[in-house]
């Protein structure tokens, strides 16, 4: 975390620059950026809606972001999961949940406990007892990342329309543990 500070962000006055943390950590493309950049706009919009970034205290760009508001089953992302983890038995996590939107580091700053910080961090702010989140389903750091913090899954496979892999709905409940000193 040398160089690096976490602190609540604007989002919507850095979009852009959050877009392209995403696109070179996510592998986005200009079409999907520009899609993307509409959708995170509505999302910061909705009541409730915070973001966090991590930014290089020396030249001051932005390394890493979360955003995330509280679930609301009238959503796009919230009526897709619902029929999965209805058939889990899990559909109640909807309910006063906090989502995790997007999370995404920089690939030269990630394992240094950005990731780990921001979702710690903005989930603190939570008023709700929980959180859920989907992930590109199989192992990946972003996997290992959520179940070291407590989520499990929901809900898997999980197909989103024009998504090419499927997901996993994974919920952990608030506050999430520090790791051990
Ligand atoms: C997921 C992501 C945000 C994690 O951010 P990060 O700053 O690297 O995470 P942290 O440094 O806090 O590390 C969290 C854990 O993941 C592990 N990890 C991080 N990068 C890793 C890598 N490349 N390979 C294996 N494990 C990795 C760390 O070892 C750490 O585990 P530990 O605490 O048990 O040692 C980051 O990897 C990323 O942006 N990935 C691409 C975009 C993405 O998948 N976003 C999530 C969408 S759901």
């Amino acid at each position: 975390m040398e160089n690096v500070v976490v602190r609540p962000c604007a989002l919507a006055e850095h979009v852009d620059e959050a877009l392209a943390v995403q696109a070179k950590a996510f592998g986005l493309g200009p079409e999907e950026v520009a899609i993307r950049r509409q959708i995170v706009l509505r999302h910061l919009a909705c009541a409730g809606a915070r973001a966090w970034a991590a930014h290089h205290t020396v030249d001051g760009r932005m390394v890493g972001f979360v955003y995330g508001l509280p679930n609301d089953r009238g959503h796009w992302w919230s009526s897709v999961v619902q029929p999965y983890l209805r058939a889990q038995d899990n559909d109640g996590w909807l309910d006063d949940s906090f989502v995790i939107t997007e999370l995404h580091v920089l690939p030269d700053f990630q394992a240094r406990g950005i990731g780990r910080r921001l979702i710690t961090e903005i989930t603190d702010t939570a008023t709700e007892p929980r959180s859920i989140l989907s992930a590109i389903d199989g192992e990946s750091p972003a996997r290992h990342l959520y179940r070291t913090l407590g989520y499990r899954d929901l809900a898997r496979p999980v197909h989103f329309p024009s998504a090419p892999r499927p997901y996993a709905v994974m919920g952990a409940h608030l506050p999430l543990p520090r790791p051990p000193a």
